[in-house]
């Protein structure tokens, strides 16, 4: 499996409950290397931007406001088959289904205070890390 990038963020029910360092001890103890890092806080026009693939569902709004309500962990992550093997260490969306051992099962609280990002395919990671990211920002 080659190596390549995903993007991740450290959202604010997690951030603000003092489990970011936790959460990146278990993704750098998964094999995931640390390509770029910030702590940053979206407005409702960037996370709106951030999400627009959801524009149309019902959860949005909420997703919107979630997302700009407080300080969030930005990165860009290098492992083998990282886009994968990334949403295999966060777990399912709801944390009520997500697997035992996984971010989301450890530290998500609901469907929308989930805990942690993680981009759905190589072209989405791209696209992502891009957002928050110039090239001089990157190892
Ligand atoms: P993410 O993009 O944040 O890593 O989450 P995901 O791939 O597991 O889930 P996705 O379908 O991309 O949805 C993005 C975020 O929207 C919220 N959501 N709420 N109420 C709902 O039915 C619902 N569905 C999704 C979640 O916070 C999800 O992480
Ligand atoms: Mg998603």
């Amino acid at each position: 499996m080659a190596t390549n990038r995903t993007f991740t963020m450290v959202k604010p029910d997690a951030f603000g409950a003092g489990n970011s360092g936790a959460i990146l001890s278990m993704i750098e103890k998964a094999g995931f290397k640390l390509i770029a890092m910030k702590i940053t806080r979206l407005t409702s026009e960037t996370a709106g931007k951030f999400y627009e693939v959801h524009k149309e569902r019902g959860f949005y709004g909420e997703l919107v406001e979630f997302m700009s309500s407080g300080p969030i962990i930005a990165a860009i992550l290098e492992k083998d088959n990282a886009v994968a093997d990334f949403r295999k260490l966060i777990g399912a969306t709801d944390p009520a289904k997500a697997d035992e051992g996984t971010i989301r099962k450890l530290y998500a609280k609901s469907m929308g205070a989930n805990a942690v990002h993680g981009s759905d395919s190589d072209e989405n990671a791209a696209i992502e890390g891009n957002f928050f990211f110039s090239h001089l920002e990157r190892i």
